[in-house]
């Protein structure tokens, strides 16, 4: 009884498992019929907000009239519990046998799935009269259940309710759909409540590869479709800490992903085009806008909501266009009750990859209730997760939904995944990948005021080696007061480090600086070097695993600024953080504080942190440390503009922009910017920005220290400064943080 084979629920199996039965005394009994009343109310309180009209119209074959909903919930209590358990239940109407039987081909023909629409009679108000008998009844049944039939009755109450807040989902979806066909637009409920936003940039948290049990373990109720539990194998991967959002998705569609068959499966690109899918369903264009239809009326589209209302094969070319993948059902449920994971349940839907087929082992039940689930076991796919239509409770981690993979008017959403041990094929060059946040970062800095793009994007593979280059440079007096200090103090260091200790570097880079902490501190027992620059991380890791043959190295190709976990090994070790660099610098204060304070997190109680800081200093030294005579400086900004072309399919020309470098004392920070020399346009995925001449694009702030502002950002993170050393002039500055 899959929405799709239904139109009724979008909701599958629903056969009570096989379990040692609950409580089977009165009172179990009373609470069964207190809760079968709250269920059969919340149907009617769902159709509340609705003309008699609008429980009439049925919008296309996949939705329901709401009116026939609520007649075949009820037709489900009369036909599984009434008929064959109350002796004296005689048919309401015996003409709605044929009328509001879904699919259930043991118990005889029905009325055409398309045609249910066509139903004006019998009015709402004799359907309203049917609830009523048969909810009289089936309290009656409760209260005094034969004693011989007992607990199938409870059993196929169970799965009656289960049954009916399946259909209380699809009410809201056929509805939805419905308003949706009108030029209208109507509001179904003003306060109907939709999906939580989840706007910071998407993490990535993993999984070992192993075993993993799924399926239900039969305690309480469950779908037969959700067993038997049984073992799978799972290969390492990572899940998205959050659902798509629509911002990410607008990135995707500026970038032609309705109108590039490269992103699509066959069967999906077939059906897109003639479908003519160019955004999610209910997306309509309002001038340079999109505005959408919801439960809660027509409003613009957030793009810090999460993308909904796509179907699978949508969400299937979005995890291509992105250089992802959909997770497995197996991946999905293993994880679903991770801490770090947002939006996993009672937000969207969410697609697997998975087709809907049997677990291993299954076995339908016997009889008519055994058409449930088993018989929709072909061409869809599952979805997990439950929405915010579902009624409270009514979803579990086991839960199976499943759809067709062109549907889309249920709350459906993306979340992405990925191997854990990506392949080679993932880095740059001609074969790169769209990455979905680069996208979404330089999409949303480009349509900012004063456009931006976060620093952290230089470091390509070309930027890496550009950024090697700058250290080297006569005016770029960072590295090299910093390397001097560090080998002066290397001792005092080494001293904090305690024996077998993990040493984490925050943005590692060439791992150059770490050699001088090394070396003075043979105790360190565990390197994990952490940079966004994957290629420049790996050798880096390869040269210092060759150098030290007694330490163990463990890269992390990641981003610091989102969520990440230390491999398990450094968890059991007592941990220092190493920040070199000034890279902390490259952050805006409160971003500082906020990052600070996560470290902190990771690192754990007890741990301690060297952080090195470049000082405030005279103008003229800055400026000529971030515009170098050679060209260096400027080269590795325009870098940026060369990543945009190449990884986003821009069309900037770099010799469109200048490379300038100004300190704002105000702000004790170098700013980079990229200036365009003229009026031009800059087409980014597909979308189109306007930049005059003289406008520009900040690039990168390098904020400036005192020791104080230091100490400062550090207690506001919850750390407190131990000690201190600075280096002659130009001076930068390396602190112990415990
Ligand atoms: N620590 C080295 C390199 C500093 S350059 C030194 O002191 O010389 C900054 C480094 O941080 C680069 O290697 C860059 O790739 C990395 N980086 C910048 N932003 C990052 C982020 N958000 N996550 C992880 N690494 C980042
Ligand atoms: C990595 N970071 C601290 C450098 C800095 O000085 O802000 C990056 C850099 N930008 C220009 N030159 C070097």
């Amino acid at each position: 009884m899959s929405a799709s084979s239904d139109g009724a629920a979008p909701i599958q199996s629903r056969t009570p498992v096989a379990t040692p039965a609950p409580l089977r005394g009165q009172d179990a009994l009373a609470r069964l019929a207190a809760r079968y009343l709250a269920v059969r109310q919340a149907s009617l309180d769902l159709a509340a907000p609705l003309s008699a009209e609008d429980q009439v119209v049925q919008s296309m074959p996949d939705a329901s009239p709401v009116k026939w909903h609520l007649a075949h919930t009820t037709w489900f209590f009369e036909t599984f519990v009434l008929s064959p358990h109350a002796p004296a239940w005689k048919p309401f109407d015996p003409g709605f046998a044929y009328l509001f039987n879904s699919y259930y081909e043991a118990v005889g023909p029905r009325q055409p799935r398309p045609a249910r629409g066509l139903l004006t009679r019998p009015p709402l108000e004799r359907v309203h009269a049917y609830r009523r008998q048969v909810d009289r009844a089936m309290l009656d049944l409760l209260a005094a259940p034969p004693k011989t039939g007992r607990d199938a009755i409870v059993d196929l109450v169970a799965l009656g309710l289960a049954h009916e807040e399946q259909h209380q989902e699809l009410i809201l979806m056929d509805v939805l759909h419905l308003f949706g066909q009108s030029p209208l637009r109507p509001t179904y409920d003003e306060a109907a409540p939709g999906a939580g936003l989840a706007p910071e940039p998407a993490g990535w948290v993993g999984f070992d590869d192993g075993e993993a049990e799924i399926g239900h373990d039969g305690a309480g109720f469950a779908f037969d479709n959700e067993t038997p539990r049984h073992r799978t194998l799972l290969a390492p991967f990572r899940l998205a800490d959050r659902l798509v959002t629509n911002g990410e998705w607008m990135a995707f569609m500026a970038d032609g992903g309705y109108e590039r068959p490269q992103f699509w499966l066959s069967d999906g690109w077939a059906c897109a085009q003639a479908e003519g899918w160019t955004a999610p369903l209910y997306w309509r264009r309002d001038g340079e806008a999109w505005t959408a239809l919801t439960l809660a009326g027509p409003g613009p589209v957030d793009p810090d909501a999460p993308v909904e209302h796509v179907s699978y094969y949508e969400a299937d070319a979005f995890a291509r266009w992105a250089g992802k993948r959909l997770p497995t059902e197996a991946e999905w449920e293993r994880a679903a009750a991770h801490p770090d994971l947002r939006q996993m349940s009672g937000d969207l839907w969410q697609w697997t990859a998975s087709a809907y087929a049997p677990y291993p082992g299954f076995r339908p039940d016997p009889g008519a209730v055994g058409e449930y689930n088993g018989k929709f076991m072909v061409n869809q796919m599952v979805l997990r997760g439950g929405c915010f239509a579902s009624p409270r409770g009514h979803v579990r981690a086991t839960y199976r939904n499943f759809f067709y993979p062109h549907q889309r008017w249920m709350f459906s959403g993306v979340r992405l995944a990925e191997d854990a041990a990506p392949p080679a094929r993932r880095r740059g060059g001609a074969g790169a990948r769209l990455d979905a946040p680069f996208a979404a970062d330089v999409l949303n800095g480009l349509a900012q005021p004063q456009k931006t793009i976060p620093a952290k994007y230089f470091y390509d593979d070309e930027g890496s080696r550009l950024f090697e280059a700058i250290t080297a440079l006569p005016e770029y007096y960072p590295t090299r007061q910093e390397t001097a200090l560090l080998a002066d103090i290397a001792d005092d260091l080494a001293a904090a480090l305690s024996d077998g200790a993990a040493l984490v570097e925050y943005g590692s880079g060439a791992s150059t600086k770490t050699q001088l902490v090394l070396d003075a501190a043979p105790q360190v027992a565990l390197y994990v070097p952490i940079d966004i620059s994957p290629d420049a991380l790996r050798q880096a890791a390869q040269r210092l695993a060759d150098r030290y043959p007694g330490l163990q190295v463990a890269p992390l190709a990641a981003d610091f600024t989102r969520p990440l976990h230390l491999p398990p090994e450094a968890l059991k070790r007592p941990r220092t953080g190493f920040f070199p660099g000034s890279t902390i610098g490259n952050f805006d204060p409160e971003d500082a504080i906020r990052l600070l304070g996560v470290i902190r997190g990771q690192l754990g109680e007890g741990a301690q942190l060297i952080v090195g800081v470049d000082l405030a200093k005279d103008e003229a030294t800055l400026t000529a440390a971030y515009d170098d005579a050679q060209g260096v400086t400027a080269a590795f900004n325009k870098n940026l503009v060369v990543r945009i072309n190449r990884e986003l399919g821009g069309d900037l020309d770099p010799d469109a922009f200048d490379h300038r470098a100004v300190w704002n004392a105000a702000a004790s920070r170098m700013e980079m910017h990229l200036v365009s020399r003229r009026d031009q346009t800059l087409r980014v995925a597909g979308k189109v920005f306007a930049i005059a001449k003289g406008e520009t694009i900040h690039t990168e702030n390098s904020y400036k220290f005192t020791i104080e502002r230091l100490a400062q950002l550090a207690g506001q993170a919850g750390w407190r400064l131990l000690r201190h050393w600075r280096s002659p002039a130009p001076s930068v500055a390396i602190a112990l943080l415990g």
